[in-house]
Order: C-alpha cells, then sequence, then structure tokens
C-alpha cells in the first residue's frame, strides 16, 4: 500500500465528472487500498479517487471510533433514497484547515460495489450520511464549498 497525494482545491481534477469503474481487478483493489491508507493517514473520514488523481467513480469512508474497523471501500456509489434534513459542519482533506456547514439529508441509502464486486446497501444517518453525500459529491466534481451555507472555520463551537 502506499500513501497518494491528495490534490489541492484549485486543482482542475477535482472540478470534473468521474467515469464508473467496469472492472474490478487488481490496479482497482491497489487504489481503494492506497485510498484508505492516505484517508487514514491524513486523519480523514472520506476520500474519493478523484482527490488522488484518479477520475474513477470510487470513495471510502470511515467514520467509527476506532479507524479501520468500520472502512467502506464503495465502487461505483449511488444515492437511491434521501430522507430528512440537517445543517453540519464540514471539512475536506482537499481544502485543508477549513471548515464550513452545509445542508445535508439526514438519512440517505446508497447502493454501490464493494471490492468483491457485490452489490451492497449502505444505510446512513447523521454523519455517515453527510459522509456518503459530500464523497459522492466528488465524483461529479462538486465540492463542499460549492454548496456552504456558512465558513465556520474560525468558529468553535459548530
Ligand atoms: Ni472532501
Amino acid at each position: 500500500m502506499a500513501i497518494r497525494r491528495i490534490l489541492k482545491e484549485g486543482d482542475e481534477t477535482l472540478r470534473k465528472i468521474s467515469r464508473p469503474v467496469q472492472e474490478i481487478d487488481k490496479r482497482t483493489k491497489q487504489l481503494l487500498d492506497d485510498m484508505a491508507e492516505t484517508m487514514y493517514a491524513n486523519d480523514g473520514a472520506g476520500l474519493a479517487a478523484p482527490q488522488v488523481g484518479v477520475l474513477r467513480r470510487m470513495v471510502v469512508i470511515d467514520v467509527g471510533e476506532k479507524r479501520g474497523r468500520e472502512l467502506l471501500q464503495l465502487i461505483n456509489p449511488e444515492i437511491v433514497e434521501t430522507e430528512g434534513s440537517m445543517v453540519n459542519a464540514e471539512g475536506c482533506l482537499s481544502i485543508p484547515g477549513r471548515r464550513g456547514t452545509v445542508e445535508r439529508p439526514e438519512r440517505v441509502v446508497v447502493h454501490a460495489l464493494n471490492r468483491k464486486g457485490q452489490m451492497i446497501e449502505v444505510v446512513g444517518t447523521g454523519f455517515l450520511a453527510m459522509a456518503l453525500c459530500h464523497e459522492i459529491d466528488h465524483l461529479d466534481g462538486i465540492l463542499y464549498t460549492d454548496k456552504m451555507i456558512e465558513d465556520v472555520t474560525d468558529r468553535e463551537d459548530v
């Protein structure tokens, strides 16, 4: 495994639409593992393939207390259902040191392939719902700052 360089806001790649993964091969799995390692090394809760310069629809997420225990590696993820709404502060490894509030669904249902190519359903509420929406947005070239309600970088109470 290897830690990859994370592209920062301003890089054109972050604004492009990622293409679906057609075949899950050795390279796909290597990338998913590198993405997880890169996310953990940067103390993030999620990372999308375009953030490491690969325009393919893949995300990794871990919102667990014990890192590595709740790792999700999702291929071609799609939000198929949303419910409710909430406003929370978000950050992004491509926009270091900043935070802003965004409105997201309170609950989402996501369909994706796992690394074995099996169709899986992930139901996320709260922080996981936010992470799923945030990472899937990256696959469409969208950054949280595009949807930001308020910049809360300098606030400690949000
Ligand atoms: Ni992000």
